[in-house]
């Protein structure tokens, strides 16, 4: 088994990473047999579709690796890295630009949630960043690849260009990834619309919890999180057509390790104001160990940088021979 996934490093992060994908990460490394490998790392390679300086860039990357191992990426166990320092996922994402198809890329959601109106204004990057992606997860022959519900329609796709560019050079080079989605916690949704998922672009502060988020702010943001006037129901079918309480219940059962029909049953006829101090406290005391980790691991630039240099260094040699194999299968090697 080959477990593989990444992040982009701008911004926080934020609860709807945290339990849509990272605490999956931490899990499948935790269960780790000893044929199997991890790869975890930061995509900021990607995250040049957004406009960042050079300081910010830097910090975020650091920050995001100080995130991911105080969430518990362990990185001696799996390999964590950044993406800009393993040049194979630009070469090879480079080749599967001639695999890869416009029309395929034209049915990416997430493309067209982001540009909006504005299609002749996009970056070419943002355009194909769906064709890196399938890189990052082709070069390392993943099979099993463990994100949150919205990463869904890009894995397909680079089950498609795997299988396109297998059949175009008749061989069996590349492995199709099956994507690892939570049952309960695949899309958190944002505090302020139950319609639109938890995002680090929302410009609303409030619409998140993010990692760094002290005490005083988790319980003052979800005290303030969009509710309705209704009692919690006594099963989770009452939850239909509620999406801000459906959201905050799945939260608060996934955190606790139970299920939104046991956390119904618990609150049932109870109002919001009865539930959130609940809710507050259960994240609280989730995110408090970890944010106190990352304030720690952060003050040490150097430390991070060798953790970030050691993974590099694993990946790129776990990397080469796909790449190659891939140069080769296309005659662009003699
Ligand atoms: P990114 O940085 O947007 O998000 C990182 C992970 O967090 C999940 N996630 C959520 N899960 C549940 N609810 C939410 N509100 C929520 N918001 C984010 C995402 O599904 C993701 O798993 N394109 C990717 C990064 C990437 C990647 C890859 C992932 C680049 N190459 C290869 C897997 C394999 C992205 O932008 O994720």
């Amino acid at each position: 088994m080959r477990v593989l996934s990444g992040i982009q490093p701008t911004g926080n992060l934020h609860l709807g990473n945290y339990l849509g994908a990272i605490r999956n990460w931490v899990r499948m490394q935790d269960e780790m047999d000893s044929q199997s490998q991890c790869f975890f790392f930061l995509a900021d390679m990607h995250s040049i579709t957004v406009h960042e300086g050079r300081e910010q860039r830097i910090r975020n990357v650091r920050d995001m690796a100080a995130a991911l191992v105080a969430a518990g990426i362990d990185p001696d166990r799996s390999v964590l890295f950044n993406q800009a320092r393993v040049p194979a996922h630009a070469e090879l994402a480079w080749l599967l630009n001639g695999t890869a198809r416009i029309g395929w890329l034209n049915r990416m959601t997430q493309f067209k949630d982001k540009v909006g109106k504005d299609r002749e204004g996009a970056s070419i990057g943002l355009f194909v960043y769906p064709v890196l992606q399938a890189a990052d997860i082709l070069l390392y022959n993943a099979t099993h690849v463990p994100v949150g519900e919205d990463q869904k329609q890009h894995l397909e796709l680079a089950r498609d260009i795997a299988a396109k560019f297998n059949s175009d050079f008749g061989l069996e080079l590349f492995t199709l990834p099956d994507p690892i989605i939570p049952k309960e916690s695949a899309r958190i949704m944002s505090l302020r619309d139950g319609s639109a998922k938890m995002s680090k672009s929302d410009p609303s502060d409030m619409s998140r919890i993010n990692l760094t988020d002290n005490d005083d702010a988790i319980m003052n943001k979800v005290k303030k999180a969009k509710t309705d006037p209704e009692p919690l129901p006594e099963t989770a079918a009452g939850l239909v057509g509620r999406p801000e309480a459906n959201n905050l219940i799945g939260i608060y059962a996934t955190l606790s390790g139970t299920t939104t029909d046991a956390v119904c049953a618990d609150f049932a006829g109870k109002g919001f104001g009865a539930f959130k101090p609940a809710l507050g406290e259960v994240l609280v005391e989730a995110l408090r160990p970890i944010r106190e980790r990352f304030l720690q691991l952060r003050t040490d630039d150097d430390a991070l940088d060798a953790i970030l240099d050691k993974g590099a260094a694993k990946a790129a040699a776990a990397a080469e021979p796909t790449l190659r194999a891939a140069y080769d299968a296309m005659g662009l090697m003699r």
